[in-house]
This record gives structure tokens, C-alpha cells and sequence, in this order.
């Protein structure tokens, strides 16, 4: 039997989504369709419960729907509702459209089993104070680091959303002045500053000889935050594709209770 997903996004072309998971199905061998759909603004709830009335089994939710998504759900994660994004869909026994976001998850399982870092006791800086830093701070968080500290182009968005995730714990936010005084061994880009190919941040003090440098987005070429963290001494400089990929795994075992391996596919992705 035929499983039905997709990916719904705009643009989504690009999604890289269906290989993925017909990787991982074929680890299983399970025998599904993945779809991309490209929606737009005003059709999107109506596509996304059609494809799940027609027998859709879970689908991925990208740009620019993620927030549109929660609102559409019946039921949220917890993941998802800190988020305020859903990137995965499902139906539950009760028939209730549920969304989860799995891009946070993604990120701890690519830093600690690709990369072997040890999020506890790391001093974090975030940059950026949107959409994608919302949905990484609580699986941060849980991590048990020393610090976690956002700084942003717009320094009042991130004083803000540090205030937002006080009760789970005490995210800070710094000025630029306070930029070379952080020492971060983990620099985390979560801007959007990449798909613009610049660098989201100018004071280079930042960086020390021990600073892990991971940028959630990722191409084939270094992105120029991760080029500008290598002139600059950074330790290492690690793009998003291994958060994808696990980020992806993360959504298959939401839908299958399979975890898939990994591995093998981020291996192949980051040759070619
Ligand atoms: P996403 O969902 O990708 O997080 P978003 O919610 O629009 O998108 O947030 C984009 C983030 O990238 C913001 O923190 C933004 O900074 P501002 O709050 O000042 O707008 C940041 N950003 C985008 N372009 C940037 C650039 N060129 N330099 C620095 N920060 C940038």
C-alpha cells in the first residue's frame, strides 16, 4: 500500500523534502509518495485538508506557512506552540489535525550526534530574533546550557523575546556594545540574513578560538556568515543541512514511530 505526504510551501520547488523521506522510507521498506504543493496564501487551509480528507498520511509545512499552520491545527505540540510555527502534520485517533515543529529537535540532534557537541554548560549566542530562533530556544533550553543570549539586528525584538521565554529560562539579550564581552563557544545564525547572501553581524569579536559556529541555513557553497566566522578563528563552521535532514527524521518518526538513520544520507548530501 501506497502512503500519500507532501511538503506544502511557496516557493517549493527547491524542497529537497521527498528525497529525504524516500530515503528513509526505503530504510524501511515502505512504499510512499511524497509530494511537493505549491500553495498559495488563500488556498493553503483549504489544500492542506484536502490532501489529509483524500487520505494524506502527514505532510511538512515550509515557508511561508508555518505560522498560518498553527492556526489551522487542532491540536499543538508543545514544540509547536512555543514555536508559534508548525513544520508537521498529521491526524491523530481522534481524528484531530495536529501540528508539531520539528526544526528545534532537528538542530540538538545534529550539533550532538553529527557533531558531537555537548550543549550543557555551553555559553550560546543566537543572532536573530524571528521566526526560526523562536523555534530552536526551548530544545535549547532544555540542553541545560550556562547561558543563552540573543542579539539581534533590531535589539528590541530580541529583548522581547527573551522576556517571552523567562519562565523556562533566563535568555538574555545584548546590545552591540555587549558583543565583545560574550565569548560564546556556541554562535548560532538564525537570521534570515544568508538568503540575502550577507552577514548578519559586524563586530568579529565575537569569535574566539573556541567558538562552534553553525548556521541553520545551508547551500553549497560556505554561507557567508560561516565564511566570515572561518576568517575570523572560529573552531569549526557547520551549515544547516544535517539539521534538515534530522529535522526530517524527526517528522518520519512522528508519522511511522520509525527512526530512520541518518547517517548515510547526510554523508551522500554534503558530497554532491
Ligand atoms: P525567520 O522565520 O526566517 O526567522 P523572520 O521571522 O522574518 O524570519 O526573522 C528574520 C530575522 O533575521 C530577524 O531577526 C531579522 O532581524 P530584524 O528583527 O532586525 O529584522 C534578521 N535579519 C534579516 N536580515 C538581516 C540582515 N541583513 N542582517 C541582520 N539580521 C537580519
Amino acid at each position: 500500500m501506497t502512503e500519500h505526504y507532501a511538503v506544502f510551501g511557496n516557493p517549493v520547488a527547491h524542497s529537497r523534502s521527498p528525497e529525504i523521506h524516500q530515503h528513509f522510507a526505503r530504510q524501511f521498506s515502505r512504499n510512499i509518495e511524497y509530494k511537493k504543493i505549491l500553495a498559495e496564501e488563500e488556498d493553503f487551509a483549504l489544500r492542506l485538508r484536502a490532501f489529509f480528507s483524500e487520505g494524506g498520511k502527514g505532510c511538512n509545512v515550509t515557508v511561508p506557512f508555518k505560522a498560518l499552520c498553527c492556526n489551522l491545527c487542532d491540536v499543538l505540540t508543545p514544540a509547536a506552540d512555543r514555536a508559534r510555527a508548525v513544520n508537521t502534520v498529521y491526524v491523530n485517533d481522534r481524528a484531530q489535525l495536529c501540528g508539531h515543529n520539528s526544526d528545534g529537535a532537528g538542530l540538538i540532534n545534529d550539533l550532538i550526534n553529527n557533531h558531537r557537541q555537548t550543549i550543557e554548560g555551553a555559553n550560546i549566542v543566537v543572532l536573530g530574533a524571528g521566526g526560526a530562533t523562536r523555534g530552536i530556544l526551548e530544545p535549547l533550553a532544555q540542553q541545560r546550557p550556562a547561558s543563552i543570549t540573543l542579539v539581534n539586528r533590531t535589539a528590541a525584538k530580541a529583548a522581547a523575546l527573551a522576556t517571552e521565554f523567562h519562565d523556562l529560562f533566563p535568555v538574555q539579550s545584548a546590545a552591540d556594545s555587549e558583543i565583545a564581552g560574550l565569548r560564546p563557544t556556541l554562535l548560532i545564525n538564525a537570521t534570515s540574513a544568508s538568503l540575502s547572501g550577507v552577514v548578519p553581524i559586524e563586530d568579529s569579536r565575537i569569535i574566539t578560538a573556541d567558538t562552534f559556529c553553525y548556521d541553520l541555513a545551508y547551500s553549497s557553497e560556505p554561507t557567508p556568515f560561516l565564511q566570515w566566522a572561518a576568517a575570523n578563528g572560529a573552531i569549526a563552521c557547520v551549515d544547516g543541512l544535517g539539521m534538515l535532514v534530522e529535522q526530517a527524521a524527526v517528522s518520519f518518526a512522528t508519522w511511522t514511530d520509525l527512526q530512520p538513520d541518518t547517517s548515510e544520507l547526510i554523508r551522500a548530501m554534503s558530497q554532491a
